[in-house]
């Protein structure tokens, strides 16, 4: 399946997860064979070579990371939601689109001088992400590269990442 078919299997779902949020379902692409294999080629091939590890944000972004890891022969880590880990390297809160959120990275994990790619389904206000990218360079990771399925541009996401390279499959 070409590339823009399957980003065409985005679904669009209007007051969700509250009125006046137009919720961008990446579910249908996920249970497609074809459409799921040509966005994770694609975002494979984003990813520079010199790349030492993905950083995938939970929860889709894991699915993603797992999927390119594989492809490209690359390790994930695991950036993840508050209360999962055992032993905590750092922990950032930040801003979304709707509420407020916090993010944790594992103890061990990051070596320092590794260069990282930060993966996730879609970019929006860059809270996210960017807390991602606080937690990866406060363990003396380097983040040379930002990969996401979805951009929605109205959120002006890269503003929250300005100076970074950003790749997006799909820019809305
Ligand atoms: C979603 C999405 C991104 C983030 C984007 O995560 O997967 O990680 O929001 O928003 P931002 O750019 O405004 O920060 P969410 O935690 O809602 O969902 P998930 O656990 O289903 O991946
Ligand atoms: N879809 C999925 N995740 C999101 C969205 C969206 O529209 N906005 C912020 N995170």
């Amino acid at each position: 399946m070409d590339l823009e078919r399957a980003l065409g299997l985005i679904a669009e779902v209007p007051d969700f997860p509250e009125p006046g949020v137009l919720f961008r379902d990446l579910s249908p692409l996920f249970a497609d064979a074809d459409g799921f294999a040509a966005v994770i080629d694609a975002l494979a091939a984003t990813v520079d070579p010199g790349t030492d590890v993905l950083a995938a944000v939970e929860a889709r972004g894991f699915l993603l990371a797992a999927a390119v890891g594989y492809a490209r022969a690359m390790g994930v880590v695991l950036v993840r939601k508050p209360g999962k880990l055992p032993s905590v390297a750092g922990r950032v809160d930040y801003a979304l689109e709707y509420g407020t959120a916090t993010l944790e990275l594992p103890s061990g994990v990051v070596r320092p001088g590794q260069r990282a790619v930060v993966v996730d389904d879609v970019l929006a206000t860059g809270g996210t992400v960017a807390a991602a990218c606080e937690l990866l360079e406060n363990a003396g990771a380097t983040v040379t590269g930002v990969s996401v399925v979805m951009e929605l541009a109205a959120l002006d996401g890269r503003s929250a990442l300005s100076g970074r390279k950003v790749s997006s499959l799909l820019v809305t």
